[in-house]
């Protein structure tokens, strides 16, 4: 008899992902609760007041280490999970009680902070303009493309990791919340992005190759203690813009901004692998991204958001809070990591083993 070679050997035990080092109080809060499970008798319970509380005496919840590690583990239930926690706690009233106080701060000091540009104009035409201004520093992409060493490539894989190994789930909440031409367009994108019906193809898939030619541990949350928090406020934003569906207007405007800012970027990262002799296999995913995102911009800014507001005009204003909002976490996230670099440094918590 003839096994087909499975699509990676750990893709089974990938998930669920080992419970985080806590970051201060509420993350240890929140670790300990999910640890302890819910309702046994002597379990600490959660006030959510103690999450309004941090969040108010929090300077900026975009750099908060705790808040912001509690805010991801909290919504990693819904995704692939956590390691020894109930899986019911998912719909623990009290666990989202507490992080409905996080994410109204959360979100409450984005709308403050971030730029909203007004939806003058159509959408699509407003969302391109949004696009350009924010593309004028220099990126990441072209540090990786013309200095980067390979530690600094592999450290950015592993910043990237948190996200890309589940890349495109966020957006995907989005599905059943979307109608007619934008639902069609969404699914349209989505279909590329989990492979096409080829398992190998997922981009997730492809990212989790990409670490392992890296030397790298492919298995989800790894790096979990790693990564800063600015890497959490980059995923918590998609979480909970995705799942909410008043926020669909933003979750919307977010994917739009991200995959009309990847397709160039990613072939400075695809030139960036080559010029340090990294090869195919390690370049693929990013090979990957400059044609898909290419097509996928159009589809995200025409069909994806010029869609939506056919159909809910209302939702104008969101999405553009929603992709300014994408290019202002992310921006603000890979402009730290360059600036890190440059001055020869590490943006990681701790070293690399
Ligand atoms: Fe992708
Ligand atoms: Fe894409």
């Amino acid at each position: 008899m003839t096994l087909t070679a499975p699509v990676s050997p750990r893709t089974a035990d990938r998930w669920p992902m080992r419970l985080p080092e806590p970051r201060g109080e509420v993350s240890a809060l929140v670790i300990d609760r999910l640890r302890d499970g819910g309702g046994r008798d002597g379990v600490r319970g959660l006030d959510p007041a103690a999450a309004s509380d941090a969040a108010r005496r929090s300077g900026s919840l975009l750099d908060d280490e705790d808040l912001q590690l509690a805010l991801f583990v909290l919504f990693e239930l819904h995704y692939g999970g956590l390691e020894g926690v109930d899986d019911r706690l998912e719909w623990d009233p009290e666990l989202l009680a507490f992080r409905g106080e996080l994410e109204r701060a959360y979100e409450a000091e984005l709308r403050e902070r971030i730029p909203q540009p007004h939806a003058t104009r159509d959408v699509p035409e407003a969302l391109f303009a949004l696009v350009e201004t924010a593309d004028d520093g220099p990126g990441l992409s072209a540090w990786v493309e013309r200095d980067a060493t390979v530690d600094q490539v592999r450290e950015v894989l592993v910043h990237r990791s948190i996200y890309t190994l589940k890349e495109a789930d966020p957006h995907s909440w989005a599905i059943p919340r979307l109608h007619g031409r934008a639902k069609s367009a969404l699914v349209e994108i989505q279909a590329d992005e989990y492979g096409g019906g080829r398992p190998e193809r997922l981009h997730a898939e492809i990212f989790a190759k990409t670490m392992r030619v890296m030397g790298l541990d492919d298995r989800y949350g790894a790096y979990a203690d790693h990564v800063p928090a600015l890497v959490y406020a980059s995923m918590n934003l998609m979480s909970m813009l995705g799942l909410q569906r008043r926020l669909r207007g933003a979750i919307v405007g977010h994917l739009a901004a991200f995959e009309m800012t990847s397709s160039i970027p990613c072939r400075a990262y695809a030139n960036g692998f080559r010029r340090l002799g990294l090869g195919d296999d390690a370049a693929d995913y990013f090979d990957e991204h400059v044609e898909a995102d290419a097509v996928h911009e159009q589809l995200a800014a025409h069909d994806l958001a010029g869609g939506l507001v056919a159909d809910e005009p209302g939702l104008a204003d969101d999405i553009l809070f929603g992709a300014s909002a994408c290019l202002t976490v992310d921006g603000r996230l890979w402009g730290e990591v360059r600036r890190v670099f440059e001055a020869g440094g590490s943006a990681l918590r701790k070293a690399l083993p």
